[in-house]
């Protein structure tokens, strides 16, 4: 797009003593200038300091032209960027296509962390493509049979029912099973506290969207799951991270941003972190619940690897300290399978009914059908059977990962066996140009998802997450070959472009 800061407007010939005011002739100038062309559609004025000296008016006259021309219809301003001259959409055409719907949208902001989520998302099974990007549990896994006979047995029994409206809190039946496991795991106490959301996704969005509003502070771990920064700055909060190492979040660096800010809202996967694999020592959720309370923020909490302990620890729940300040997520996601949509966040109190509010607004319940059939699945005691089935799965996909990553790339990486979930948390030896990586990783065929788009600060460590639950230990294997390929031509291709001679 054109820039007028190129296109000088002659204001040499401005009558000063004139019948019409400097600001109606400035209009004018403007008017006619864009309504001739010179001044292109979508392009920006100077700003209103730089018209004012140029003009020789005072900066309120030249805001006011401005203001003009924008009631005209002439110009838009956009908060922080300024004024630009606006842009009609061309007339839907053959031969621009769609593309009217370009301006008549809002401005795109999608964020590096969205599209690589979106990247994830929409490249996880093209053909010819290695996908250490995807953490999904992988399908052989599913307990497809067991839920088709549940499925008919939810028609045969309660028929049409099954296809109902509920509740925006969801079913009572499942409710009443997750809150049975609540009780044991302590993170919930009865099925009023439960509401049923479409994954944990709904569940941590909800939960920011209740608890934070624009200019609040947040705290994540950094690096974290990608969901949980998009929806936290969906919020127009500003967030921070503090550090994970291999005892959780950095409880110590949290208390320290806490002394400088009034922060809201925590958010934290308290075992089998995404992407670290660590989990919170019981020092530190200990302290971390006292803080909560004598600070008095929330937490959301999420727990959708935390069942998947490759050693079968169990990390009791930052919850069962402090049930009125954590907001508890989870999902059935990552154990069955994330196409269920099926998760639930526990909470209790004021932000609990605010909560079930959002989701009433969002999409007034999750489906009825798949309700009926997690609540049936859970009560016949068939989850602690198929994740302790699952485990040894995992266990040896992330042995192939990590076994790939030694032949490949030795000495070039640092990376801590994840305690549990399904990520390697990758940390190269020396830093490269992670975005150039992503790039001609794609064009070898692997993508991964890079440390930037999960990491709440620059870093000058280049890192990765790299997810085998989806993949068999060929394919690991291979993927991790094709990415040890991409690095080398990245650096061949740094070394080459400083070496090169300047002219
Ligand atoms: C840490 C973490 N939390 C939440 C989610 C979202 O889970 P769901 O599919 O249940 O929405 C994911 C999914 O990748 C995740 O990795």
């Amino acid at each position: 797009m054109a820039d007028a800061m190129s296109y000088k407007l002659n204001l040499s010939d401005l009558e000063r003593d004139g019948d019409v005011s400097i600001t109606q002739q400035l209009v004018d100038r403007f008017a006619a200038a864009i309504d001739a062309g010179e001044l292109e559609r979508g392009s920006k004025l100077p700003p209103t300091r730089e018209l004012a000296a140029e003009a020789g008016v005072n900066h309120l006259t030249a805001a006011r032209v401005y203001r003009k021309l924008a009631e005209l219809g002439y110009v838009t301003a956009q908060v922080g960027r300024g004024t630009f001259v606006r842009t009609l959409a061309p007339a839907g055409s053959a031969s621009h296509g769609d593309d009217w719907q370009v301006y008549a949208l809002p401005p795109d902001d999608t964020s590096y962390s969205e599209q690589v989520l979106a990247d994830t998302f929409s490249l996880a099974n093209r053909e010819g493509v290695i996908s250490l990007a995807t953490g999904w549990p992988a399908p052989s896994t599913y307990p497809t049979q067991e839920l088709a006979r549940i499925a008919a047995d939810v028609f045969e029994e309660i028929g049409g029912e099954a296809l109902s409206y509920l509740p925006a809190e969801g079913l009572f039946d499942l409710r009443e099973q997750i809150a049975a496991r609540g009780r044991m795991y302590g993170y919930a106490e009865d099925a009023d506290e439960l509401v049923i959301t479409s994954g944990a996704q709904q569940a941590i969005a909800l939960s920011a969207r209740a608890t934070l509003e624009p200019g609040d502070v947040a705290v994540i771990e950094s690096p974290t799951f990608i969901g949980m920064m998009t929806a936290m700055r969906g919020t127009g909060a500003r967030v921070i991270g503090v550090p994970v190492d291999e005892h959780g979040m950095d409880v110590d660096a949290l208390e320290r941003l806490l002394a400088r800010h009034e922060v809201k809202l925590v958010g934290l996967q308290s075992a089998c972190q995404n992407p670290t694999g660590s989990s919170i020592s019981d020092e530190r959720r200990a302290r971390l619940a006292e803080l909560a309370v004598e600070r008095n923020f929330f937490i959301i909490e999420d727990r959708v690897y935390a069942d998947m302990h490759f050693d079968g620890k169990l990390v009791r729940p930052v919850r069962e300290l402090a049930p009125a300040h954590v907001l508890y997520v989870n999902s059935l996601s990552k154990v069955v399978g994330g196409g269920l949509r099926t998760g639930w966040v526990a909470a209790r109190g004021p932000v609990r009914d605010r909560i079930a509010m959002l989701k009433l607004e969002a999409d007034f319940h999750s489906p009825t059908l798949i309700q009926h059939m997690a609540a049936r699945w859970l009560a016949t005691g068939a989850y602690d059977r198929h994740v302790a089935g699952t485990i040894p799965f995992y266990r040896e996909r992330r042995d192939a990962l990590l076994a790939a990553l030694e032949r490949h790339l030795p000495g070039e990486y640092h990376a801590d066996p994840p305690e549990g979930g399904h990520h390697v948390w990758v940390t190269l030896t020396r830093p490269l140009d992670e975005r150039a990586l992503y790039a001609e990783a794609a064009r070898g065929g692997v993508m991964f998802t890079p440390g930037g788009a999960v990491t709440a600060e620059r870093r000058s460590q280049t890192s990765l997450r790299l997810s085998f639950s989806l993949l068999d230990p060929d394919q690991l294997d291979e993927g991790v070959r094709r990415l040890a390929r991409a690095i080398r031509e990245v650096r061949r291709r740094a070394r080459h472009s400083v070496a090169a001679p300047m002219s």
